[in-house]
């Protein structure tokens, strides 16, 4: 949940860092600082808030120096003031985390008792008191840097400078992802390729257990043991290029609006579009043969794959296993080798998901990633990748990750009828050309609706509590509705299965709580229209969000009804997450919230 970047230079490395912690502001900005080490000293900026307070320190105080290390926050233990930011310092030793130290409580009780002072509220202070103690008992900073790692336990990922040694850094990964980068005369280190892009394509990504001593020659990996470990290095795919807005007022805006393009090159890598036929699935998952599928993410992955499993059980006749991965962890599912399983994460390093990936992983079954990043840790711990190709997400709310995931899944889920003979050849060329039409429709759909939803965002802002209903796929997008709304807006907004309506939330229903139903016209429509009688019966306000035909066919009082093209059932999830994208973020423009970087999140949860 917070960027970690490191430099041993040949030229000034302040402005540098600063700007990889641009690149990695996506993943926590609670605070940030910088720290180098210039003619034997040791001196650090830090800035509670956006990266734009430290920028504005270091004009005003600059940080000479070729070495340094930085971190962009996303708070865990401590508020998030300047006090908590990181760097830390410690008699001449320096550290930037990011994780959760599990254990520092009693490591800070016992430095405590030694008479170490702490100035901060956080786990990280730990390391750099535990570096500082090793040091003074005589150890070299390796065998410090050794003692200290195992000392430790939990999720990390830290970056360690020492003012007496400003031609190296040491780092080490158990958790969070860190990489190294190789430049000329100079080595870097990241949370991720995309922050070191600026700097160089050729990365090494540690491992868990692994300990970086990086010097201007390059960086010697070694385990807690001091022994020498082989990693290999990559060219990586992370481009250089800064993702600009366009000409939209946010990511989140400029990522909702590129669907359509982004949809149909995702597709293209599944689909062949002149055939109408689902292509080859040549990766290490027979879906002809498995006996079921397991599938855990968290968040807007999660309901993705919720509607992943209506449609592997309706087409596929799989039987589907589904959590949400904070729980799916902890389980002790019983589950067979005969099954796979499937791990949904734009980031691919959310932790809860990468835990189950591994509870599965042990307990034999082969493993599927449905991923954004090709190169992340769940993608390299799965034995098939299957990339959601949605190019990098930096509005934190996922909009555009959502839908290619959904894309990603419908195909698998045809593929996987085909092999197991569940869907003719028929029914795949039908489906699959819907499929292929889809981004045409949602580029009408996004210009169509626009007006119409902005308008009723601004209705929407003015109240505190909004019920989605919805029946099949459209229950879980009734779910993910809510969540765009209340992660955006702040509004607290619930999902509900249209059908559940009557076994309680209906008590919630009276003219100050809009609900909003969710309903093409399908084999659901008659049904869910019965649960809107029972709403305005109640005085309840409706947004009917359907299609030409179910407008037609309703004549029940709406508070607005936004009518979509009658589509096929297969692509309804993914038009049908438009306007509801579309009325969170207009709704949150109007609250006036922070719509790339709402408070309180961060895009990439690696801690538990
Ligand atoms: C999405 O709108 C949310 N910000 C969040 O729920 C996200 O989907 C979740 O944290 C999972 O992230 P991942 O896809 O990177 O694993």
């Amino acid at each position: 949940m917070c960027g970690i970047v490191g430099i041993v230079g040949n030229s000034p490395v302040a402005a540098r860092l600063v700007d990889a912690l641009r690149r990695l502001e996506y993943r926590g900005y609670d605070s940030a600082g910088v720290a180098t080490v210039h003619e034997g000293r040791m001196d650090r900026r830090r800035a509670e808030g956006k990266l734009f307070n430290l920028e504005k320190k270091l004009d005003a105080e600059p940080l000479p120096g070729t070495i340094g290390i930085a971190h962009t926050r996303w708070a865990t233990h401590g508020v998030p003031n300047e006090t908590n930011a990181h760097p830390h310092f410690v008699d001449g030793v320096a550290v930037v985390h990011n994780g959760i130290i599990e254990n520092f409580s009693e490591l800070k009780d016992e430095l405590l008792a030694e008479g170490a002072v702490f100035e901060s509220q956080t786990d990280t202070e730990v390391v750099a008191h535990l570096l500082a103690k090793y040091t003074r008992q005589g150890l070299d900073h390796r065998a410090a840097m050794l003692a200290t790692l195992n000392r430790v336990s939990g999720a990390y990922a830290l970056v360690v400078m020492f003012e007496d040694d400003p031609g190296t850094i040491m780092a080490a990964r158990f958790g969070p992802p860190l990489a190294i980068g190789h430049g000329r005369g100079e080595m870097f280190l990241g949370s991720d390729a995309i922050a070191l892009s600026p700097f160089t394509n050729e990365i090494t990504y540690l491992v868990d257990g692994d300990c970086a001593v990086m010097t201007h020659k390059g960086a010697e990996i070694i385990d807690y043991d001091g022994k020498p470990v082989k990693r290999q290095s990559q060219i990586s795919q992370a481009s250089a290029f800064m993702v600009d807005k366009g000409n939209h007022r946010h990511f989140m805006e400029k990522e909702i609006y590129e669907q359509p393009e982004i949809i149909s090159h995702a597709l293209s890598h599944y689909i062949d579009f002149a055939t109408h036929t689902v292509k080859a699935n040549d990766t290490a998952i027979d879906f002809g043969k498995v006996s079921g599928l397991a599938i855990a993410a968290c968040g807007t992955a999660y309901l993705s794959g919720l509607i992943g499993k209506y449609w592997f059980e309706r087409y596929a006749r799989l039987p589907v296993e589904i959590d949400v991965a904070s729980e799916f962890r902890y389980r002790e599912l019983p589950l067979s080798p005969s099954q796979a399983a499937l791990f949904i994460s734009q980031s691919g390093e959310t932790a809860d998901t990468l835990a189950s990936l591994r509870y599965c992983k042990d307990n034999g079954l082969k493993i599927g990633a449905v991923v954004n990043v090709k190169e992340s840790t769940i993608a390299r711990e799965s034995d098939a990748i299957f990339p959601i190709l949605a190019g990098p997400e930096i509005g934190v709310a996922s909009t555009k990750a959502f839908t290619c995931q959904l894309a990603v899944l419908a195909a698998l889920a045809i593929g996987a009828g085909r092999a197991r003979g569940t869907v003719t050849a028929g029914d795949e060329k039908a489906m699959v050309k819907h499929l292929a039409e889809m981004p045409r429709i949602m580029s009408r759909v996004l210009n169509d609706i626009q007006p119409q939803i902005e308008a009723l965002s601004r209705e929407l802002s003015r109240f505190k509590d909004v019920l989605y209903l919805g029946r099949g796929t459209s229950f879980p997008l009734a779910m993910e509705g809510a969540l765009k709304l209340k992660e955006i807006s702040y509004i607290h907004a619930e999902g509900y299965a249209a059908g559940e309506l009557k076994h309680g939330p209906i008590a919630l229903i009276d003219e100050h709580m809009p609900v909003i139903v969710i309903a093409p016209h399908d084999r659901f429509f008659e049904k869910t229209v019965s649960n809107m009688q029972e709403v305005a019966a109640r005085g309840g306000k409706i947004i009917f969000i359907t299609d030409e035909k179910g407008a037609a066919a309703s004549k029940l009082p709406t508070m607005a009804t936004i009518a979509l093209p009658n589509v096929d059932e297969i692509i309804a999830p993914m038009i049908f997450s438009l306007p509801i994208q579309l009325l969170a973020y207009h709704t949150a423009v109007f609250m006036g919230t922070d719509v790339d970087q709402p408070r309180n999140l961060a895009k990439s949860v690696t801690v538990e």
